[in-house]
């Protein structure tokens, strides 16, 4: 998606060609002397457009105007929730229209929040998934002009919610892709890629390396499968060496069956979704890459299937992770923390200045929280207030949770340093106080994506989540 940023007031606005323009009407609208003013004062009279967020009118090729489409939408009191709504009713009320260039108009300038928000929904109301079409309808919207009175002020805002879309629209796309065609290696591909731009490195590990490097725990995982694992490496490098790096960490299960802990069928489709975390880390690199920001970001992404095999781990079998702590694997589908540990283990030669996962790691997590915040945990309150304060920016919003050592209780092993799994009750956090335990040389946190990396249903697809959240907090730590 291309987005521009123009100063337009009403009347410049209305004079922008353009295939449809979407007009935000809030209730502090104030008309001007311009054809677009009169029309929708006209419209407000006759009672014709109600003010409920998302609710729309349409008018073809306007006396006046020169857009081919004019849709004038709601957005209520201007809040992000209802910006979000309002455009996603205008991208519904014009979706069977084949649009090439669209004119977002803001009749006032938005909050910073409410502009990324809007450009936010709009990439997501028109993006489309068509690599595995026989027959792709690709998405026709190619250009979007947001049209402020001031767009000055805005422009960094813009520019930064222009690569977040990016980074998000790439982290979808390895996401949303199946099993078969989103690999251990072919990931490895995707974040080679991404070394084609400046300042971006990329070193790919395969079994020999991560043997030698003791991460028994992530080949535990991947020894019931034929795809080979694969330890990404990749390294931004924006700011002077000497600068300590933040390390995201994505958890890469390109398939989830559980194992010989084998899932039921309904739904297993999903935990082809299982790489999200390690999505949103190509994503925020592909961000990056537009942006160039001077900060040291290194992102790591265990990748490998989880599979049942004759040679695949059994429920019962102990292991020796890279830190040299054994862990009792009672349950084969508790996977994520077993490549993650091993990951967190890694993140330590980097000396970061704060290491953060990303995982869709606890159908617990998406019980408590379901899909509208993340959960956060955090061993620093520092990292954690940056984190929320990140999320409620972008719209990508997470919520604390706690890691009392009471809720390692459950983890205990007779046969190892530690179980993989405790009890069902409080998941997601006892998942959180495993991983806190390859996590003491560092400022830490974990964000289970779990309930918001994806939808189920008619919208099943990946969110891009958290891409902007994540990008948020670097973009922040720069300053
Ligand atoms: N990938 C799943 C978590 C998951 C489940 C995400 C459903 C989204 C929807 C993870 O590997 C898993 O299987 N976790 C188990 C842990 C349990 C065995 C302690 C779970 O949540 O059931
Ligand atoms: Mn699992
Ligand atoms: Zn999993």
């Amino acid at each position: 998606m291309n987005f521009e940023l123009k100063t337009l007031d009403l009347a410049a606005a209305g004079n922008e060609a353009c295939d449809a323009m979407v007009v935000l009407l809030g209730a502090a609208f104030k008309p001007g002397k311009d054809a677009l003013s009169a029309l929708v004062t006209q419209v407000h009279k006759a009672g014709d457009l109600e003010t409920k967020a998302g609710k729309s009118l349409q008018i073809y090729r306007p006396a006046g105007l020169a857009c081919v489409r004019l849709v004038l939408v709601s957005v209520g009191e201007g809040s992000v929730r209802e910006l979000r709504q309002g455009v996603a009713g205008a991208v519904t009320a014009i979706k069977g229209s084949k649009l090439k260039k669209l004119v977002l108009c803001f009749p006032a300038d938005p909050q910073a929040e409410g502009l990324r928000a809007s450009m936010a929904a709009l990439a997501d109301a028109s993006y489309v998934f068509t690599t595995t079409k026989s027959k792709p309808e690709p998405r026709t919207l190619q250009r979007v002009v947001l049209a402020l009175p001031a767009a000055a002020s805005l422009k960094t805002v813009f520019e930064q919610t222009a690569a977040a879309v990016t980074g998000i629209e790439y982290a979808k796309e390895w996401a949303n892709r199946p099993a078969n065609h989103a690999t251990p290696s072919m990931l490895a591909g995707a974040a080679r890629a991404l070394a084609k731009y400046p300042k971006i490195a990329c070193q790919v590990l395969g079994p020999k390396e991560v043997a030698k490097l003791g991460m028994g725990s992530f080949m535990a995982v991947a020894q019931g499968s034929q795809e080979q694992l694969r330890f990404i490496v990749l390294r931004y490098t924006g700011a002077a060496k000497t600068v300590a790096s933040t390390v995201l960490i994505g958890k890469g299960i390109t398939f989830d069956s559980g194992g010989i802990s084998l899932k039921p069928a309904p739904e297993m489709d999903e935990m082809k979704f299982d790489m999200s975390g390690a999505a949103s880390v190509l994503g925020v690199f592909r961000a990056l890459a537009e942006l160039k920001p001077a900060i040291n970001v290194a992102g790591l992404i265990p990748a490998c299937e989880n599979l049942p095999d004759g040679r695949a781990i059994k429920p019962g079998d102990v292991v020796s992770s890279m830190s040299g702590q054994t862990i009792e694997i009672l349950n084969t589908d508790a996977e994520g923390r077993l490549v993650l540990c091993d990951a967190l283990t890694y993140a330590e030669r980097f000396k970061p200045r704060a290491v953060v996962d990303i995982a869709t790691l606890t159908g617990a997590c998406m019980i408590a929280l379901g899909g509208v915040r993340s959960g956060l945990f955090a061993s620093n309150d520092e990292l954690a207030a940056a984190l929320l304060a990140a999320g409620e920016a972008s719209s990508d919003l997470c919520w604390r949770m706690p890691l009392d050592e009471d809720y390692a209780e459950g983890l205990k092993s007779n046969f190892a340093d530690v179980a993989n799994v405790a009890g069902r009750a409080g998941g997601a956090i006892t998942a959180a106080k495993f991983l806190q335990r390859f996590a003491g040389k560092f400022p830490w946190a974990h964000l289970d994506i779990a309930g918001t990396a994806w939808k189920s249903g008619t919208a099943k697809g990946a969110t891009g989540r958290p891409v902007a959240l994540l990008l948020q907090y670097l973009l922040a730590s720069a300053k």
